[in-house]
């Protein structure tokens, strides 16, 4: 291929720039987006979907919560749920694999029935996140359970605190990881009384009048 603006096209001794060039072709055919009949989407998914979609003037904005709602059937962003999900959305599955794979809370391939994320940033790590951390991975240790670290989960108030399948629990001691997660393989509440929505809020104490 010519060069046209690369260090090779002005003096013939320098290596010709290969960045540097026009009309270059794709390897290959681009990615056709699926239909919906080829890809057997489940009716409660497609509906979710199509309901996320409606939220937003463009439908490419419902990309997240539709990853999310593949996730939450498949227990992973599964290369079938992909494909689903991108039939609906009458966009290609490449385009949400690329979506999928950038937020570290959706998962390209299976880590585990049950997440775990424990959070190390400032709060908690000074109030001992990675030694919660490090008790969580130990207890977790040959069982399904993905355990990772995590940045600020926003719920800094009650540090050092995770997440464990979606509901956030805090504050923690690294003891208390062991119990949680005998609970949570068992079905048993998790440490009821560190959940954060079991917590009172503001206005729920009655007041006396
Ligand atoms: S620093 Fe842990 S929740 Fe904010």
């Amino acid at each position: 291929m010519t060069p046209v603006d690369g260090a090779g096209a002005s003096n013939p001794n320098l290596p010709v720039d290969r960045a540097v060039t026009v009309g270059r072709e794709p390897s290959s055919s681009p990615e056709q987006i699926p239909q919906l009949a080829e890809v057997d989407c489940p009716p409660e998914l497609q509906e979710r979907i199509e309901a996320l979609m409606a939220r937003y003037p463009e439908r490419k904005s419902a990309s997240i919560p539709a990853l999310w709602a593949v996730q939450e059937r498949y227990g992973w962003c599964t290369p079938e749920g992909i494909r689903q999900a991108a039939a609906v959305m009458r966009v290609t599955p490449a385009y949400l694999e690329s979506v999928a794979s950038f937020y570290d809370l959706l998962h390209t391939s299976r880590v585990g029935a049950h997440r775990i994320e424990v959070c190390t940033n400032i709060s908690c790590w000074m109030r001992g996140g990675d030694e919660l951390l490090d008790a969580f991975r130990a207890a977790a240790e040959g069982e399904d359970v993905f355990v990772t670290g995590f940045e600020c989960l926003g719920a800094c108030d009650i540090a050092p605190m995770a997440s464990i399948d979606q509901r956030y629990f805090g504050p923690l001691v690294p003891g208390e990881a062991q119990t949680a997660i005998d609970q949570l393989l068992s079905e048993d509440a998790v440490l009821p009384e560190k959940s954060l929505e079991r917590r009172p809020l503001a206005g729920d104490t009655e007041v006396p009048r």
